[in-house]
């Protein structure tokens, strides 16, 4: 593994960096910024487009956000300050918005009225109108669509006499891609999977489909049946495993077990209990140090979260006196599980201010960054936005805080306490606005934007080439005001910089 200097020198002389005391050493570039390849990974089997994380807080994950992100290419953690079937109905809605594979599609019986689909198509509220025809062992013998039914006037005949018996069929674990090459060759709009006992085990619908290949596809993070991925927060014990349970029916993408403190035993013990039960990859933090990395990994770890008190609204390092600067807390829990090469992933949870912050983050080793105050204002993030002073804000709390620790339980066990009452909280984090800034779209493509620029200079061409490359100087306070605009009074807002 290749060593970072001024990193190196740091840890051997016993203090520890942050963004603002470095930044990125420029190097011969071979690509344009437009062609850098930014795909990484949340975790081992976790693929991210772009290497954006949402924080798992109540003024910034739920299913909005988790849908508008996952579509530029990154990923949303649903927050666990929500009943178990709250949290599984912000998942559902992330994984049901684009409909790749329908895995449990409704399906009728050929000796049914028409009259009886229709109602039961009316009672249940079905926004669809085709349906897969069974015979009564299950088996698939047709197919009814809306124009069967709209050029039907008689509805007390069966389904069979109206369902067309020209099936385009294909086997169980049939990709996206494949579904949609075949619909296109065949012209058939609906395509049922079935097993070798003719039996219905999936069913892809052609505009649905297509809006997955098409469009803006290109940049949507969707798993293997083309739904776009999210992830969920849990704690740890009892309460975890239930939450697990219930994320799995929903087709969750990975587990991420949110806590103050990763290093200890309840973290450990839930974590070795979810890789026990489940195939599900398992993010756990956060941590600081590398020893705490090692431990995790060793205990089934699929990805690590690394951040303890450089979050936005986290007191941590004030109330506790705990913490390490973010870049030296980054770069030593990569050092410690493998180096830069197909180690574990790395995300970097907290603390990024600018789109600066995230190419040095991935420099000094992350595969992805977790925020929080950079999505809170905007408008897909939870909460109304309220006026101040005639500008617009949205409110933003450390999970922390006594407002989120007074709301939910979740919040008062990520930072270990078990006390009840206003009084006998002791907070880690505090409560405010941020400014509102408008659609999550415009303000990733900032973010974005920043990062494959500093990509670019940095000579990298991919995220795992910044990894490996990437060389830091160390500023001192007077680079630190030179870096910033200085000597003029700014007249006019740059979408980048505040
Ligand atoms: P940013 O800087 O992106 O940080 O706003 C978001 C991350 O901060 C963590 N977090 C907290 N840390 N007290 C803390 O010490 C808190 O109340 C708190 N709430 C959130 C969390 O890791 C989040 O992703």
């Amino acid at each position: 593994m290749r060593e970072k200097l001024i990193l190196e020198i740091a840890k051997r002389d016993g203090f520890a960096l942050t963004f603002d005391d470095v930044r990125l050493r420029t190097s011969h570039a071979e690509v344009m910024p437009d062609d850098i390849n930014i795909e990484t990974k949340l975790s081992r089997n976790v693929d991210l487009k772009i290497p954006i994380v949402s924080a798992a807080m109540d003024t910034v994950t739920e299913y909005k956000l988790a849908i508008e992100l996952a579509k530029l290419g990154g990923i949303g953690v649903i927050h666990r300050s929500l009943s178990i079937e709250e949290q599984a109905f912000h998942v559902a809605k992330v994984k049901h918005h684009l409909n790749g594979l329908i895995e449990k599609p409704i399906c009728v019986y050929q000796d049914e009225k028409i009259s009886s689909v229709l109602s039961k198509r009316e009672s249940k509220a079905y926004t669809f109108h085709s349906f897969p025809v069974l015979n009564r062992d299950n088996k698939l013998v047709g197919i009814v669509t809306g124009n069967d039914f709209d050029f039907c006037d008689d509805h007390s005949l069966n389904i069979n006499e109206i369902m067309s018996t020209q099936l385009l069929t294909a086997p169980e674990g049939t990709t996206i891609d494949d579904a949609y090459r075949l619909m296109c060759r065949e012209k058939k709009k609906i395509l049922p999977l079935t097993n070798p006992y003719d039996m219905v085990v999936g069913m892809y619908v052609f505009s649905d489909v297509r809006r997955i290949k098409n469009g803006s596809a290109e940049t949507y993070n969707v798993d293997k049946k083309g739904q776009l991925r999210v992830a969920a927060a849990v704690g740890t014990g009892e309460e975890a495993l239930e939450r697990v349970s219930r994320l799995m029916d929903k087709n969750i993408d990975a587990i991420i077990i949110d806590t103050a403190h990763g290093d200890s035993k309840s973290v450990i013990e839930t974590l070795k209990e979810i890789k026990r039960n489940y195939a599900i990859d398992v993010v756990v933090g956060n941590i600081s140090v590398g020893d705490s990395a090692r431990r995790l990994i060793a205990a089934g770890a699929d990805g690590i979260k690394v951040g303890q008190g450089p979050g936005s609204i986290c007191t941590t390092r004030v109330i506790a006196g705990i913490g390490r600067p973010q870049v030296s807390a980054i770069y030593d829990c990569v050092k410690a599980i493998g180096g830069y090469s197909g180690g574990i992933p790395i995300c970097a949870d907290g603390g990024i201010r600018n789109s600066g912050d995230i190419s040095i983050a991935i420099a000094a080793g992350a595969h992805s960054v977790m925020m929080g105050s950079m999505f809170a204002g905007t408008e897909e993030a939870p909460g109304e936005i309220v006026f101040v002073d005639g500008l617009q804000w949205k409110s933003y709390r450390g999970m922390g805080s006594i407002g989120a620790m007074e709301k939910s339980r979740g919040a008062m066990e990520r930072y270990l306490q078990r006390q009840r009452g206003k009084n006998q909280l002791i907070p880690e984090g505090v409560e405010g606005l941020v400014s509102y800034k408008g659609k999550l779209a415009d303000v990733l493509f900032q973010y974005v934007g920043g990062l494959r620029r500093g990509m670019g200079y940095a000579g990298a061409a991919s995220i795992e080439e910044l990894r490996e490359k990437g060389e830091f100087d160390r500023i001192t306070i007077a680079g630190f005001s030179e870096s910033h605009p200085h000597d003029i009074k700014i007249t006019k807002d740059s979408p980048n910089y505040i």
